[in-house]
């Protein structure tokens, strides 16, 4: 008699792959997935603990390849708005800010204020990030990237001027010392003050060592407004410069003048992909958030403030009304609650349903944990696309966005063996009611757990079970894996 640790039974089953839903049972041993079967293939098993999963849907673990969770799986290692989603590895670093390997100054700069203070920064090299999140024991696994803006604040005396050749090499050294260490790849935020003023040449010098180690290239671009497909060619030129893929990071139309474009947009990304490695994802929702960034206060668009270090009172105000309170201009407003954070009504629903359903897009919540009014995609992001996007408003198979959280995500990531449910691989599984997962997180009230999310395992260990964890934290450091080669369908 074979013995497994678990065996969930009796599920429909979607692989990651895009494949359709079969009916199969799953057998976990060791943290590994060791055999899948048709309907009573298993019966000879015995388990420590057997799951009956009939009519729900068991899926790879969703991996949330754009988080800022850098010092969150530190300090709060139980990684609720995530578990609670499903997602059962992040990937933290993204838009040019990581939490190493970084040392500080005075305070971090916007928008690396975003992961927390200046005592949230104490890891001068990625191995010592590495070692203490490992030492935190998430409960969900974590890859990493190097933020451009947290390289560039290391270096320079001040981030309004392009690096010299001398501050590149020692960015370089940095990121080398990251990607010997199992970084995934280089990030940018190019659209920040701490970033902007830095040419495309040095982002693509710095991007040079990304090759030899099998990393990839990510980016905030430039601009999401009018010029965007500039943006977008700065960002294809990285990757063929440096001869490494690249990752748009939540692609959108930003803006009203600039609403409807999304078809112009994809269609840019798709001629592109001819010829090299391109690919985006995005967020399922048509507010973007973020510092609040003086730029974008221009009064076609509502701005809601979710934090600021002057005015906490005003969190949840739109920027209009703390204009009107205190009879002020918008910018006069803006510029009194700094440092802040404010959520952004700049898309268009059109647009992001286009993108969002494009193959090559993979989600990504970009959630922000430590704003104390967060945009809701940080509890939500995932199970409002296999709620709302793809059951309730049928934009996709629910296959297909199974597919975009996760094996799509981990071929690009190069994070190997996960994001698919394959003999072999590790046990990052969920288990959700396909009729009633949904997020459950607002604008008004974001810190809210989704539905019809049933069980969630992290290298083989139950860790949420009925709403609730169990207490269980079996995450760990991923390490870049071997670069995968891309199959023909574009797994890129
Ligand atoms: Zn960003
Ligand atoms: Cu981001």
């Amino acid at each position: 008699m074979e013995k497994a640790d678990t065996l969930i039974i009796g599920a429909r089953l979607i692989d990651g792959t895009g494949a359709p839903a079969v009916e199969r049972d799953v057998a976990v041993r060791d943290g590994r997935i060791v055999a899948i079967e048709a309907p009573g293939g298993l019966s000879g098993w015995s388990a420590d603990e057997v799951f009956d999963a009939q009519g729900k849907v068991l899926a790879p673990g969703f991996i949330d390849v754009h988080t800022h969770d850098d010092t969150h799986v530190i300090r709060s290692p139980q990684m609720m708005p995530k578990i609670t989603q499903g997602v059962t590895t992040v990937i933290v670093g993204n838009c040019g800010i990581s939490a190493s390997p970084v040392t500080l100054k005075g305070d971090p700069p916007d928008p690396m204020n975003l992961l927390g203070d200046a005592a949230a920064f104490r890891y001068p090299t990625f191995a010592a990030y590495v070692d203490a999140v490992n030492a935190a024991r998430p409960s969900v696994n974590v890859g990493a990237l190097i933020g451009h803006t947290a390289l560039r604040n290391n270096q320079m005396d001040r981030l309004d001027r392009a690096a010299s050749a001398d501050e590149v090499a020692a960015m370089r050294a940095q990121l080398e010392e990251a990607l010997d260490n199992g970084a995934l790849g280089l990030s940018s935020g190019l659209a920040y003050g701490s970033a902007f003023n830095a040419p495309p040449e040095e982002v693509q010098a710095l991007a040079e060592p990304l090759a030899k180690a099998g990393a990839l290239y990510t980016t905030h671009m430039r601009t999401e407004f009018d010029a965007i497909l500039d943006a977008m060619d700065e960002a294809y030129r990285v990757g063929r410069h440096a001869r490494v893929p690249v990752v748009i990071s939540h692609l959108k139309c930003a803006g009203p003048s600039n609403w409807g474009r999304s078809t112009e947009v994809l269609k840019s990304l798709e001629t592109t992909r001819d010829g090299q490695p391109v690919g985006c994802d995005c967020y399922p929702y048509n507010r973007s958030s973020s510092t609040l960034d003086l730029k974008q206060v221009t009064g076609d668009i509502d701005i809601t403030i979710t934090w600021s270090t002057p005015h906490p009172e005003m969190a949840g105000k739109l920027i209009r009304e703390v204009a009107d309170e205190w009879k002020v201009s918008q910018q006069e407003a803006a510029q009194r609650l700094q440092p802040a954070g404010a959520v952004y009504h700049n898309m268009s629903e059109d647009d992001v349903r286009r993108i969002l359903s494009h193959p090559a897009t993979m989600v990504g919540s970009d959630g922000l944990p430590n704003d104390p009014l967060p945009h809701p995609r940080l509890w939500g992001a995932f199970p409002r696309v296999l709620g709302h996007y793809a059951r309730d408003t049928a934009l996709i198979p629910l296959e297909e966005a199974v597919r975009k959280m996760t094996s799509l995500s981990a071929r690009r990531f190069s994070i190997t063996e996960r994001g698919e449910v394959k003999v072999g691989f590790h046990a990052d599984l969920v288990v959700f009611d396909p009729e009633r997962v949904r997020d459950a997180a607002t604008f008004a009230k974001p810190e809210q757990a989704a539905d019809g999310i049933d069980a969630v395992w992290v290298n083989g260990v139950l860790t949420y079970r009925e709403q609730a964890v169990t207490g269980a934290r079996a995450g760990r450091f991923v390490a870049r894996g071997a670069a995968s080669k891309l199959d023909a369908q574009g797994a890129f």
